[in-house]
């Protein structure tokens, strides 16, 4: 039964603004979403591809680390020290053969493995080194992406990922993958105004997709039971577009018809490609209006240099914080939120109709995924909807 005194309207399209500002479900959202029963993607496999490579991130607030172990396997642990809870490493990527803990030097290896602890001679006779091995969670992968969640409570991943898992082919299937970098950014917005992104705006907010023509219309959006939206588009190419001195930029040179196809994970993360940009975007909901981005970029591990090349520029010039397709959309969640502090409804519109329920399918551009996914978290969080 819910204790938060928040007014949820009876209609399904529409969501009170307060969602976007209020401390008290951002505390109840660390501990029912991202603690909770729900599968986070932290890394792809390419982030960490050699034995004693790891990555840090956070699940919700919580630092993680994924470490691929000497015996092969990577593994997730919450990044916490299991003496006094010291936060273990603070570098975003490295290597190293054992993690040591600054404060007392407790020494573990890339398997988790308490090895040593100084002075253990004076603990209390009870004390056994292996009830102190790194705090582990619960991970799969699938395509590469490793997802971990804090709760045994979680489906098997596949069943999470339901009819999206298609499109996890469509993105990562071609050829093994790695890594060509990384762009990060601040958001002074909520990570619901992040994710809450659909694609009736694309062609209207980003100046880009107008000037490139490149909404054709004829693509899908997949809403899923646990919140997930999955959008699979055919882009217009318009190689000789008058907008670019040079149109190389945005041309597709992997052979295949340009296409956009993005995998939105609830609660925050993206899974996409973009033409030939393939992508991994990762969010860190640091407080109720810090939000932080991490876009990871891939490439094929057979591309040519000529190739590499082609796909390091595109990445970085359409996507991330300073890209043609993405630039608006961090100015615009910033107007969200400070909108947000006004009174009232977000009212959904473009494509609502009949009530639908997922699994479904809407269009491109279309707002009626994003409802279907505000009632999930609507559930998660167990709120009550006001009655008609
Ligand atoms: S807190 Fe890590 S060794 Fe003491
Ligand atoms: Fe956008």
């Amino acid at each position: 039964m819910s204790n938060l005194a928040i007014r949820w309207p009876a209609n399904q399209a529409e969501l009170p603004k307060a969602a976007f500002h209020r401390e008290d479900l951002f505390q109840r959202e660390i501990e029912r979403i991202f603690l909770g029963p729900e599968w986070h993607p932290v890394a792809h496999r390419a982030e960490l591809p050699k034995p004693g490579d790891f990555k840090t991130f956070r699940l919700g607030t919580a630092p993680i680390i994924a470490i691929h172990g000497e015996d092969g396997k990577i593994r997730v642990f919450f990044n916490s020290c299991t003496h006094r809870g010291t936060q273990l490493q603070t570098q975003a990527r490295g290597h190293a053969k054992e993690v040591e803990c600054p404060y007392h030097r407790w020494l573990f290896n890339t398997c988790g493995d308490l090895l040593a602890a100084p002075g253990s001679e004076s603990f209390p006779e009870s004390f056994r080194k292996q009830d102190y091995n790194l705090r582990e969670l619960r991970s799969s992968d699938y395509y590469g992406v490793i997802f971990v969640t804090a709760s045994p409570a979680a489906p098997a991943l596949e069943d999470y990922l339901g009819e999206l898992k298609p499109l996890f082919a469509k993105v990562l299937g071609d050829s093994r993958l790695t890594l060509l970098g990384y762009q990060k950014v601040m958001f002074s917005s909520n990570w619901k105004e992040y994710n809450d992104n659909e694609g009736y705006h694309a062609p209207l907010l980003h100046r880009a997709f107008r000037l490139l023509k490149w909404q054709a219309g004829k693509g899908t959006q997949r809403a899923t039971e646990y919140g997930h939206v999955g959008l699979d588009a055919e882009l217009q190419s318009v190689p000789n577009s008058d907008f670019l001195n040079d149109p190389s930029l945005v041309q597709c040179r992997d052979g295949t018809a340009p296409k956009s196809v993005i995998i939105a994970l609830f609660p925050l993360a993206t899974v996409l490609k973009h033409i030939d940009v393939i992508n991994i975007r990762l969010v860190i909901p640091h407080s109720v209006d810090e939000t932080e981005v991490h876009y990871a970029y891939f490439a094929h591990q057979d591309d040519d240099s000529a190739m590499l090349r082609h796909r390091l520029r595109q990445s970085s010039n359409l996507l991330g914080p300073s890209g043609f397709v993405s630039l608006e959309d961090g100015a615009v969640f910033n107007r969200i939120h400070q909108g947000s502090m006004t009174p009232g409804n977000v009212r959904y519109q473009k494509g609502i109709g009949a009530p639908i329920a997922p699994p479904c399918i809407v269009g491109q551009n279309d707002e009626s995924a994003n409802p279907l996914r505000w009632e999930y978290y609507r559930k998660v969080m167990e709120i009550e909807r006001e009655r008609l």
